[in-house]
């Protein structure tokens, strides 16, 4: 069974104390549930010591990481320091650092690989931008995202990855895709993954949805057979509507 994941992206939103005490709330919330969906929350490089500490059923994971090991690199993260931090998941690839700060595929390919290598799971952005979609684009660009930045990982590497479709029409607009186009490029992308890496390793791969969703639709996103769970932007900065995203499973 693949893991239904909800997992809230802060982005460069909470001071520190704001950042602890939402994880505070989130943290209390989750575990007052039953089951379900595995909630992470994924805030900004500096709250994620103070945030781990604050968190018993409630993963985290960091929005980005380096795309080298160590060494002179001003101003990075390595994925190594983060397995330190106790850092589980890894936000890769999301369309504002594709858009802002160049991560081209080639870039998230070895992202991907040292996040790998250091234990951490990759939670991999794709999505297409209006245009693309305007012009029925949008299924070639999502798999050659895939493709270029994942295909050279093998399998059993592949198996440990997330996958989060954003389109990008979607994100930060509150126009969300319509749960049929949801479903229909959840289940292309796992068509994809199927062809490459074979039906077992694709059943079991979690495709996340992310893009404007909020309490009054992520259950009907939720309910599609490809869905596997949201990356919640603006949503996730408040306790009570994160929550109410989670209840929707
Ligand atoms: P919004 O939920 O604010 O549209 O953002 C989605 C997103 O970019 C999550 O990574």
């Amino acid at each position: 069974m693949r893991k239904k994941i909800v997992a809230g992206n802060w982005k460069m939103n909470k001071t520190l104390q704001e950042g602890v005490a939402l994880a505070q709330t989130v943290e209390q919330m989750a575990s007052a549930l039953s089951g379900g969906a595995q909630v992470v929350v994924a805030p900004p490089f500096l709250h994620l010591t103070e945030v781990k500490k604050v968190l018993k059923t409630v993963s985290i994971a960091a929005q980005n990481c380096a795309a080298e090991s160590s060494g002179a690199y001003t101003g990075e993260v390595s994925a190594a320091m983060l397995k330190s931090a106790g850092i589980e998941y890894v936000i890769l690839g999301h369309s504002e650092r594709r858009a802002y700060y160049g991560e081209t595929d080639a870039i998230l390919a070895k992202k991907v690989d040292l996040a790998l290598a250091n234990g951490l799971t990759p939670i991999f952005c794709c999505g297409e931008v209006l245009s693309e979609r305007e012009q029925n684009l949008h299924l070639g660009v999502v798999k050659t995202q895939l493709a270029d930045a994942l295909f050279h990982l093998s399998a059993e590497q592949f198996s440990r990855i997330v996958i989060a479709y954003e389109p990008v029409w979607a994100i930060g607009t509150g126009v969300t895709a319509t749960s049929d186009q949801a479903q229909e490029m959840h289940h292309y992308i796992r068509g994809v993954l199927a062809e490459k890496y074979g039906a077992a390793v694709a059943n079991e791969i979690s495709i996340l949805y992310g893009g404007s969703c909020k309490p009054s639709n992520a259950g009907e996103l939720f309910a599609n057979p490809d869905v596997d769970g949201g990356l919640i932007g603006g949503a996730s900065l408040e306790a009570g509507d994160f929550i109410g995203i989670v209840k929707a499973f």
